[in-house]
C-alpha cells in the first residue's frame, strides 16, 4: 500500500498502548499514513491509572523534532500534552524552525478524573503564545472551561466557549462532547465563518481510554492527505466511533478502542 502523508506526533507514550503515542501510532497507520514521534513524556500505566510519569527535556524534544523533520518532512503535525511552559516554547520554537504545517493541538490538560496535568503558567502559555499557532485546537469540555474561565453545562455554553477561543486566536476549534451529560455526542467546529455540530448516539461503554488523543491523530491525517477540516473532522469522528464499537474489552479499568477498525472508512478515504 501506498503512503498517503507523513505525520508527525508530539506527545507522551502510554505504556498501556491504548492512548499517546501508541494510539496516535496505530491511528495513523491503519489510516495509510505515515507516522514520525517526538516523546514528550514517558508514562508507566495501564486501564486502571497511572503510575509513574517521567518528563523528556524539552532539549531533547526539540531534537526529535529537528533531526527527524530534516530527513523526512511531514505533511501535518499532532502535538499532544506539553506539561511545562518551556517544552511549549521550545516545542514552537522547532515548529517554526521546520515550517511545520496542518498543526492539530490536543490541548491535554485534564484528567478523566477532571485533576489537572499541567500547571497554571503553562496554562497559560498555551492560552495566549500557542492557541493562535495551530490549524486546529480540540480541547475536551473541561479543557474548554480551564482555557475560557467558564462553566459548559449545555450546547449553549459550548458554542459561546468556542467562540471565546476564536478571540483569543485560534483559528478553528472543536471543542469534543464526550464530557457533557447528554443522551447524544455533540461535538461543536467553531470558525470564523462556520458552525457544524456533528452529532452521534453515546456508546454506553467503560471502554473509552485514548478517545482524544485517536481524534486529534485520525483528524490530522486526514487533514494532511487534503481533506478540507469539517471533512477531517467528520471522518474522524466516525472512526473513533467505530473504534468504541468495537473495542475489544481488554483491561480491568477504562480499557482501549479498536484502532483497527477503518475498513469501511478505507473505502472512501482519498
Ligand atoms: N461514549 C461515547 N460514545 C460515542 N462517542 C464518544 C463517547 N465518548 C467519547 N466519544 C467521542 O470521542 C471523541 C473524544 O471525545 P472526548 O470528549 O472523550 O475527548 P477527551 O476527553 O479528550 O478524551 P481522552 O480522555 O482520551 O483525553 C469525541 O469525538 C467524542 O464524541
Ligand atoms: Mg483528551
Amino acid at each position: 500500500m501506498k503512503i498517503k502523508s507523513k505525520i508527525l506526533v508530539i506527545a507522551g507514550s502510554d505504556s498501556s498502548g491504548g492512548a499517546g503515542i501508541q494510539a496516535d501510532i496505530k491511528t495513523i497507520t491503519t489510516l495509510g499514513s505515515y507516522a514520525m514521534t517526538a516523546i514528550t513524556a514517558i508514562t508507566s500505566q495501564n486501564t486502571t491509572g497511572v503510575n509513574s510519569i517521567i518528563p523528556i527535556h524539552s532539549k531533547e524534544i526539540s531534537n526529535q523534532i529537528e533531526f527527524t523533520a530534516k530527513d523526512i518532512k511531514p505533511d501535518g503535525v499532532k502535538i499532544g500534552m506539553l506539561h511545562s511552559k518551556s517544552i511549549i516554547n521550545s516545542v514552537v520554537k522547532s515548529l517554526k524552525k521546520i515550517r511545520a504545517k496542518k498543526i492539530i493541538l490536543d490541548p491535554v490538560m485534564v484528567a478523566k478524573g477532571g485533576r489537572k496535568l499541567i500547571n497554571n503558567q503553562a496554562i497559560k502559555i498555551l492560552k495566549y503564545n500557542f492557541l493562535s499557532y495551530a490549524d486546529l485546537i480540540t480541547p475536551n469540555i473541561p479543557e474548554a472551561e480551564v482555557l475560557t474561565n467558564s462553566k459548559i453545562e449545555s450546547i449553549k455554553d459550548v458554542i459561546l466557549a468556542g467562540n471565546k477561543l476564536l478571540k483569543l486566536g485560534a483559528k478553528n476549534v472543536l471543542i469534543k462532547g464526550g464530557h457533557l451529560k447528554s443522551k447524544n455526542i455533540q461535538d461543536v467546529l467553531i470558525s470564523k465563518d462556520e458552525l457544524v455540530i456533528f452529532r452521534n448516539k453515546k456508546i454506553n461503554t467503560k471502554n473509552s481510554h485514548g478517545t482524544g488523543c485517536t481524534l486529534s491523530s485520525a483528524i490530522a491525517t486526514y487533514f494532511a492527505c487534503g481533506k478540507t477540516l469539517k471533512k477531517s473532522c467528520e471522518m474522524g469522528i466516525k472512526y473513533v466511533n467505530h473504534s468504541i464499537r468495537t473495542q475489544p474489552n481488554l483491561g480491568k479499568g477504562n480499557g482501549p478502542i479498536n484502532h483497527l477498525n477503518s475498513i469501511q472508512i478505507k473505502k472512501i478515504f482519498r
